[in-house]
Parts: structure tokens; C-alpha cells; sequence
């Protein structure tokens, strides 16, 4: 898909926040989706990032109005927080002030109609950059708040993917899976999807005939996105 590839194209070409790509400005129906790479080999190496654009060109052939949003989190000089990030993170939140940039990334979370996050099958979970990003995005007044009953989550998103690649196989060891399930849960109540092709870096496996049956496996399943 030739406006696929110029929207992959230019988010390539961007810098740190600046990954703000209008795919096609059709008006102010226009939905926005949050692309969370959590890919540490770029395209054309990474699997993961292989299967999701197999799946945002099929979305967007049947849909025309999206802005696509893509943060590359290895490119974000992303920092697990400090106890001084913690405490000016805190005096901004009483004073209900949201402004600072260090709220940028939660606020995109929040905004986003949809969610894709993409990240490899790391030592049973992901890379620890996606964990640095979700410590990033869980701040109680935007995301997510406090009630009587509890904490609820305020994001708007009505869908969440997961995508994912390893080289053997999951099995009942799903932790990134099931943890940014729980996450999705906590910050919303839109629906979690999931998807990943296995086996990858198995000597005897047929890696290209796996990828090539996971991306139109994949590109399915964006009907139901
Ligand atoms: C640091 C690191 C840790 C990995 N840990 C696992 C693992 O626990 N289980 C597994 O099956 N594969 C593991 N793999 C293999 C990757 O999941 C696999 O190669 C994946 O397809 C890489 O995704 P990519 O092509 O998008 O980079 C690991 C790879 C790396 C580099």
C-alpha cells in the first residue's frame, strides 16, 4: 500500500515527539491511532514490525480516515523514573497541572481512539523499554484516577493490540501478553486483542513460510479492529 509505505517512510524521517503523521486528513471524524513500537531492530530486520504493517495496511485499506501516530520508544531517550521524576511528577499531579512534556506521552495514551503496541518476545515478557513506557504512561488524573471503588481507568481507546514475535515458543509463559492485557484493563475498558507468530530462530522452522502465513493471518484479523 503506497500510503502505508509514505506514512512508514516519514515516521522514519521524524525526531523524539515529532511522530505525528496524518495519514489521511478526511475531516473531523478522523480516528486516531497510537502506534507503540517497541521494536529495537527497524524495519526490514524486525519481525514484530513486519506483522504490524501487514495489519495497518489492511486496516487502512478499509479505512480512509485515521491519523497514525507511531513512538518509537527506542528513539525517545526513554529513562526508567527516578525518585526526583517521581517527586516533580507528584507536585505537578496536586496541582492538577498536566502540562509539562514529561505528560506528553500519557496524554497520547489517553487521546488515542486505538492502540496497537508491538514489542519482541524478550526473556519471557518484552524489552524493558515498554515497561520504562508504561511507567511513563500511568498517571493518576490522566489516564487513570482514584474512586471510592477504586482505581479506574479513563482512556478512551476502544480496541488494544498486542503484537509479538519470538524464536520458540510462548507456551503458557505469556507474560508480556498477559500483562499488558492487565495494563489495558487498568487505564480503560476498550477490548484487547493479541497476536504473535513463534518459533521463529527454530533451526528446522521454515521462518519465511511461518511470517508469510502470521502476516495474512494478521491482516484478518484488522476486520475486527
Ligand atoms: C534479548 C533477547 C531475548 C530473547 N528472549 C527470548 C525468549 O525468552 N524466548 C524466545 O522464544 N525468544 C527470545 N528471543 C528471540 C526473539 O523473541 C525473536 O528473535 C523475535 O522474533 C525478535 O523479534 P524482532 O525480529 O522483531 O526483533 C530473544 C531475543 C533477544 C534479542
Amino acid at each position: 500500500m503506497e500510503g502505508v509505505q509514505l506514512v512508514i517512510a516519514i515516521c522514519e524521517k521524524n525526531k523524539l515527539h515529532k511522530n505525528i503523521i496524518v495519514y489521511n486528513n478526511g475531516g473531523f471524524k478522523m480516528k486516531t491511532i497510537l502506534f507503540v513500537n517497541a521494536c529495537m531492530r527497524e524495519r526490514g530486520e524486525s519481525r514484530t514490525l513486519e506483522l504490524f504493517d501487514s495489519f495497518i495496511e489492511s486496516y487502512m485499506q478499509k479505512h480512509s480516515d485515521v491519523k497514525l501516530i507511531e513512538e518509537k520508544l527506542y528513539k525517545m531517550n526513554l529513562k526508567p523514573l527516578s525518585k526526583f521524576d517521581i517527586e516533580r511528577r507528584d507536585s505537578f499531579i496536586s496541582k492538577s497541572d498536566y502540562s509539562d512534556k514529561m505528560f506528553n506521552l500519557a496524554h497520547n495514551f489517553y487521546q488515542a481512539d486505538k492502540i496497537i503496541i508491538a514489542a519482541p518476545y524478550w526473556d519471557l515478557s518484552f524489552p524493558s523499554i515498554l515497561k520504562v513506557y508504561v511507567e511513563n504512561i500511568c498517571v493518576n488524573g490522566i489516564t487513570f484516577c482514584y474512586t471510592e471503588n477504586g482505581p479506574k481507568g479513563l482512556c478512551k481507546f476502544t480496541d488494544l493490540m498486542y503484537i509479538t514475535t519470538s524464536g520458540g515458543f510462548i507456551a503458557e509463559n505469556d507474560f508480556g501478553k498477559d500483562y499488558i492485557n492487565g495494563i489495558a484493563k487498568f487505564l480503560g475498558n476498550g477490548n484487547f486483542m493479541d497476536f504473535s507468530a513463534q518459533g521463529l530462530d527454530i533451526f528446522d522452522i521454515d521462518e519465511k513460510n511461518v511470517m508469510h502465513k502470521a502476516c495474512s493471518d494478521i491482516a484478518r484479523l484488522a476486520d475486527g479492529f
